[in-house]
């Protein structure tokens, strides 16, 4: 179920016809639903209900302030991977004792920036980092609560772009290798160890690789158990995909019936770091298309967004339906649905099937709340898409469409060309 629906031939998001947004807001334009949003939160939520866990939504998915105050409000925490997250993740109220950071390159001013707010845990991803956070919590004088994030090389069965827990990625800590690194950390002076982290991959929809990953960290959190590590946090990062075209992933609810079972007893809270499957389905991109054009034999719709506002299928080949925003009888026809960027891999689709659209009417870019603003660029000086949050009846802009002034907002001219 989500809140994008046609209502007659009209589409709307919640109570609001999406035309009337995009008429007042203008296009391109990034739609959320407050309810949707709520909804996936809740999933996770109740799915645990009383096992002690935190929810630690994945920024990276969508960093909008407006949604991230209201996922705030529900109880959320953050899973951040650089110092910006970690300003807006507090910004928005979310408490830095529910925030945890992967990453396999931070900074010293990104780890003392963390270390200053006291966040939860680092997910720590190399030796050479914990030594790195080892040296800088000493010259801060705090201890720095760490857990180390595992590589347990399963294939989460997922596009290879997605994919970061086989042995070949750059992410974490080999498994065969995590206890000879849990005791090095804990020699170390100003490193508390705290948690296990695992993270395999992204838009997961098959739940096997859930379990088998979760089983092998539990072999390794029950080796360090056994070795007196006090180990207070088992994060199993997120991952779980959402329905793009026809996929069925399971519920949160499902996976949680798998995982309770088998963590049960252990004495840990559990982290779990979701992204895609919070925002995914919970906002749409309406873009409008410009002109109709036929060349080499193809239909082309030329629409105001491109792969500067959605990034996803020109670099993953990833499909999102594109539905009219109000729906007619044309005949159908074979499309490729392109965007203003002179770049021969700037599409939103090709080949899709669809009814003849004409110049100036609506599409809806589906499934586009994660990794869709939060990929985006300004790439060919094109501003930023505007946002909107729909509550009910009620929207508001949450993200002003960015003006010209605004692509040279950050420049300087040197002196000398004055
Ligand atoms: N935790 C860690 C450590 C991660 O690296 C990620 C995502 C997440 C949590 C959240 O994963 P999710 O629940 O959203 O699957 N740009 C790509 C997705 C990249 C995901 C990167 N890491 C896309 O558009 O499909």
């Amino acid at each position: 179920m989500h809140f994008f629906e046609y209502r007659g031939n009209e589409l709307y998001a919640e109570d609001v016809p999406v035309r009337l947004l995009a008429e007042k807001y203008g296009t391109p334009l990034y739609i959320y639903s407050s309810s949707s949003l709520a909804m996936h939160f809740k999933a996770y939520d109740e799915a645990y209900g009383a096992f002690p866990h935190i929810i630690c939504y994945a920024l990276k998915a969508n960093t909008n302030g407006a949604v991230l105050r209201l996922l705030a409000k529900q109880g959320c925490g953050a899973d951040i991977v650089s110092g910006g997250e970690l300003f807006r993740a507090l910004k928005a109220g979310i408490s830095a004792g529910k925030i945890v950071y992967a990453g396999v390159g931070k900074t010293e001013e990104e780890i003392r920036f963390a270390l200053k707010s006291k966040i939860l845990m680092f997910n720590v991803e190399s030796e050479d980092e914990l030594q790195e956070i080892d040296r800088i919590a000493g010259s801060m004088k705090l201890k720095a609560p760490i857990a180390l994030r595992i590589n347990p090389d399963i294939d989460p069965m997922t596009h290879p772009y997605i994919s970061t827990g086989m042995k070949e990625h750059k992410f974490g800590i080999p498994i065969d290798r995590a206890v000879e690194y849990y005791r090095k950390a804990s020699r170390l002076r100003n490193i508390d160890v705290v948690g296990v982290q695992k993270h395999i991959g992204s838009q997961i929809t098959k739940i096997t690789p859930f379990v088998d990953a979760v089983n092998r960290t539990l072999v390794l959190l029950d080796e360090l158990k056994r070795r007196d590590f006090n180990i207070k946090y088992l994060d199993i990062g997120g991952g779980l995909g959402i329905t793009y075209l026809t996929e069925k992933p399971p519920t949160p609810a499902d996976i949680a019936k798998k995982l309770l079972p088998l963590i049960n007893g252990r004495g840990v809270t559990l982290i779990m770091e979701p992204g895609r499957s919070v925002v995914g389905n919970a906002g749409i991109l309406v873009t409008k298309t410009l002109y109709l054009k036929k060349s080499g034999g193809k239909d082309f719709v030329i629409v105001d967004a491109g792969m500067n506002d959605l990034m996803r299928p020109s670099l993953y080949d990833a499909y999102h339906h594109i539905v009219p925003v109000l729906k007619t009888r044309r005949a159908r026809i074979k499309v490729d649905i392109v965007g203003p960027i002179c770049e021969s891999g700037d599409f939103l689709a090709k080949g899709r099937s669809l009814n003849k659209v004409g110049r100036g009417e609506f599409l809806a870019v589906m499934s586009a709340g994660a990794y869709g603003m939060s990929m985006s660029s300004t790439y060919n000086s094109r501003p930023k898409a505007a946002e909107v949050l729909v509550s009910g009846k009620t929207h508001a802009l949450t993200g002003r469409r960015g003006s010209y002034e605004d692509l040279v907002r950050h420049e300087v001219m040197p002196g000398f060309l004055k």
